[in-house]
């Protein structure tokens, strides 16, 4: 058997609107093996964040997880992470220790008002059942080292508007890593950033997961970067999961159209900047009250008929690939159906 850290399976978020209900993860299903790092890939507006705050529980009014399951094994035991409240005892022990998640603005995750120390030093006190402060503050001083963060002490003792914006992301890291999390949930965290310094983050995400067996999901709209981090891909469109496979089964055997017009419309080495990429035409519309239908039918270049009469179901191609879209069956082992 398979030994999952995380199973998500089913899950729908909506949000309650006056105008509408909004389905904004609607059905998507996906597994995390410990060690192992998914990325979900999908332009703005796909679903990829609101996923994410629903494996955290932090999905506020109007909106609502109504159903599916999320499994988490701390390795001790199952629990199903949709039967706890946003607010219950359960969420608040997991949230932060077991699972903790990195943003694209560290702001979204540091405290204006409080040092860079206070926050990292109450996320140790409040998780870890040592009440020492010295041994927390030896932590936390080892954490803002490993992430590299120049001048550590001084840090410590520094607000986040003291530091750089370079700074601040590897404060936020520490923060989020200082209670050596069992899943680390990443949503674009290296988009803002300059190519050096995204390099630098991803590697420092990559010897983390090693040193401390860490399951990563990576949330990203970058093609390359998820090659270089994953080591399986979520392709989302509209709040559905359209494509899921190995990374080598993505790239080498993409099967759905949307899939294909990412990997289209990537940067290729040494084309002149100039050039206008292949990008999607069209753009990801509001899933409001949507129709049934193949969400991206509006877009795709290889629509027929059936398209726009149902929601297509996802199928295993091959071994651990698996497409939403109603002409995959051709496509099936190397071609048979
Ligand atoms: N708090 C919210 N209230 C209403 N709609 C929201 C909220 N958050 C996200 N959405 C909608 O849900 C859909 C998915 O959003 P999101 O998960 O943020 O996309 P992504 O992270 O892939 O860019 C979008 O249509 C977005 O407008
Ligand atoms: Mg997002």
């Amino acid at each position: 058997m398979e030994d999952y850290i995380l199973q998500v399976k089913n899950l729908k978020t909506y949000f309650y609107m006056d105008n509408g209900t909004l389905k904004a993860v609607d059905d998507v299903s996906f597994n995390l093996r410990r060690d192992e790092t998914i990325g979900i890939i999908g332009e703005s507006g796909c679903g990829k964040s609101v996923t994410a705050s629903s494996i955290l529980r932090i999905i506020q009014n109007p909106g609502k997880t109504l159903a599916g399951e999320i499994l988490f094994d701390d390795g001790e035991k199952e629990v199903n992470l949709v039967n706890y409240g946003p607010d219950s005892k359960q969420m608040r022990a997991i949230r932060g220790k077991d699972i903790s998640m990195i943003f694209q603005e560290p702001m979204a995750s540091l405290a204006p008002v409080y040092t860079i120390g206070a926050q990292m030093m109450e996320a140790v006190m409040v998780h870890q059942k040592k009440k020492d402060k010295k041994a927390a503050k030896k932590l936390c001083m080892e954490m803002l080292e490993e992430v590299g963060m120049p001048d550590p002490e001084q840090k410590f003792n520094s607000y986040p508007h003291q530091l750089s914006g370079g700074q601040c992301q590897r404060a936020m890291i520490a923060l989020a890593m200082v209670n050596r999390p069992k899943i680390l949930i990443a949503d674009e965290p290296t988009t803002a950033l300059d190519v050096t310094v995204q390099a630098q983050i991803t590697a420092l995400m990559k010897k983390f997961q090693k040193e401390y067996h860490m399951s990563i999901i990576y949330i990203t709209h970058d093609m390359g970067v998820i090659a270089e981090m994953a080591d399986t891909i979520a392709v989302m469109y509209l709040g559905r999961v359209v494509e899921w496979g190995s990374v080598y089964q993505i790239f080498k055997n993409p099967i759905h159209p949307y899939t294909r017009g990412l990997l289209n419309s990537m940067p290729v080495l040494g084309q002149k900047s100039d050039k206008p990429l292949n990008a999607i035409e069209g753009n990801v519309p509001v899933p409001l009250d949507p129709p049934d239908e193949c969400g991206f039918c509006s877009r795709c270049p290889e629509r027929t008929e059936e398209c726009d009469k149902s929601v297509p179901q996802i199928l295993e191609v091959e071994e651990g690939h698996f497409v939403r879209c109603f002409h995959c069956q051709g496509k099936r082992n190397g071609g048979e159906a």
